[in-house]
């Protein structure tokens, strides 16, 4: 199932001094696709958390999926606390006697960005400072947040390199971009650890596949186990880097515990490939159709999707270096994965 089990050691090794000696964490945005699976593999690997969630594009249902997975015994080590980021208050009561942040709370999503800027703004930016000052005053060993690729914009150079950005598409690409620059500056003025991971497209379990603005995998499977008409926006050649939710777990713990070196940066979060959405279209049905599930129509194309950016993929070197990040899922094992999943969620 694995592309490349052997490879991810600096994860083995971190997740077993993590069991020897377990530390309290704080997930924001907890309840969500990406902060949920942070929650499980932090409870499967023994430690203690603590989760922030306001529900506003989370599920208690996905919560309730990880107290059954992690069972009774870890769940007792995890308290959730329903909140809001844009309360100072709050971030500093979830902050509190925290080692390290998993900061991932934030409106995702270009098109809810164009619709609406300003609550996007306040959220990704004003909530993320508030927990940036919370994770000061509470003297974390770090803060590692959700950046996003987005940050290139439009920056034509493939594939991505850390260092080389360019003008944002959309206002959610600003709030994100706002994000390292204010990450950097309290690494500088205040000593306070960051480091922000730039995702590239993840998918995976518990990814919402329903609402305006699902992401494409789930909102393809959806329609495809549904016997819907799959939209593609486009030729079907523009082209991203999809990666699957255990590797951004790993350069998630393994960002956490970076030494003084891997710090103070941001880094790319990818498999380091490159798919086109007509590609992704063949797969998905190819994956369905092991399980059994038929999908026989032909997709439509539609209009381009404005603010999206024609090819994304990224190199991974820098992960690779500083944090040890090695990921183990490329697509197919990662839709391979992921797919039992969506069928049984969506039956
Ligand atoms: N999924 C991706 O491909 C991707 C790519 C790049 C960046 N990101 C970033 O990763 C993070 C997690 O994304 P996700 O895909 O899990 O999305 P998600 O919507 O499933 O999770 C976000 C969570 O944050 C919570 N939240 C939103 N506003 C909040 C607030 N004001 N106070 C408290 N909680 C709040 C939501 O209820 C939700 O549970 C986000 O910061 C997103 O911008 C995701």
């Amino acid at each position: 199932m694995t592309t490349n089990p052997s490879a991810a050691t600096a994860f083995h090794e971190a997740m077993a001094a993590l069991q020897a000696q377990p530390r309290r964490w704080l997930v924001t945005g907890c309840a969500g696709f990406i902060g949920s699976n942070l929650v499980e593999a932090l409870l499967s690997a023994g430690q203690e958390v603590v989760g922030l969630d306001n529900f506003a594009t989370g599920y208690q249902h996905n919560l309730d999926e990880v107290a059954e997975k992690v069972g009774p015994d870890a769940w007792k080590r995890f308290r959730f606390i329903e909140g809001d980021i844009r309360n100072q208050e709050v971030c500093h009561g979830a902050a509190e006697g925290v080692h390290h942040v998993l900061h991932q709370a934030a409106l995702g999503s270009v098109p809810r960005s164009l619709e609406d800027p300003v609550t996007t703004d306040e959220v990704n930016i004003g909530g993320f400072l508030r927990m940036l000052v919370a994770a000061r005053d509470a003297g974390v060993r770090s803060f590692v947040y959700a950046a996003s690729s987005s940050t290139y914009g439009d920056h034509p150079g493939l594939p991505k390199v850390e260092e080389a950005i360019g003008r944002p598409l959309s206002p959610y690409a600003v709030t994100k971009y706002v994000n390292e620059l204010y990450a950097d500056v309290f690494a500088r003025a205040y000593g306070t650890p960051t480091v922000g991971l730039r995702y590239f497209n993840v998918f995976g379990r518990r990814q919402d596949p329903d609402g305006a603005y699902a992401a494409v995998i789930p909102r393809w499977i959806a329609a495809m186990i549904r016997n819907e008409e799959v939209i593609i926006n486009g030729d079907g050649e523009t082209s991203r880097d999809f990666c699957y939710i255990d590797n951004v777990v790993q350069a998630n713990i393994l960002a956490a515990l970076a030494n003084e070196e891997g710090m103070n940066q941001v880094y790319n979060v990818a498999y380091g490939g490159r798919t086109t959405l007509n590609q992704l279209f063949a797969y998905l049905a190819e994956n369905l159709r092991a399980l059994g599930i038929e999908y026989d129509r032909p997709p439509r194309h539609g209009e381009f999707r404005q603010g999206d950016v024609r090819h994304s993929q990224a190199d991974i070197g820098k992960a690779g270096r500083l944090l040890g990040y090695a990921p183990q899922y490329d697509i197919n094992a990662g839709l391979k994965a992921a797919m039992p999943w969506y069928a049984a969620f969506l039956s």
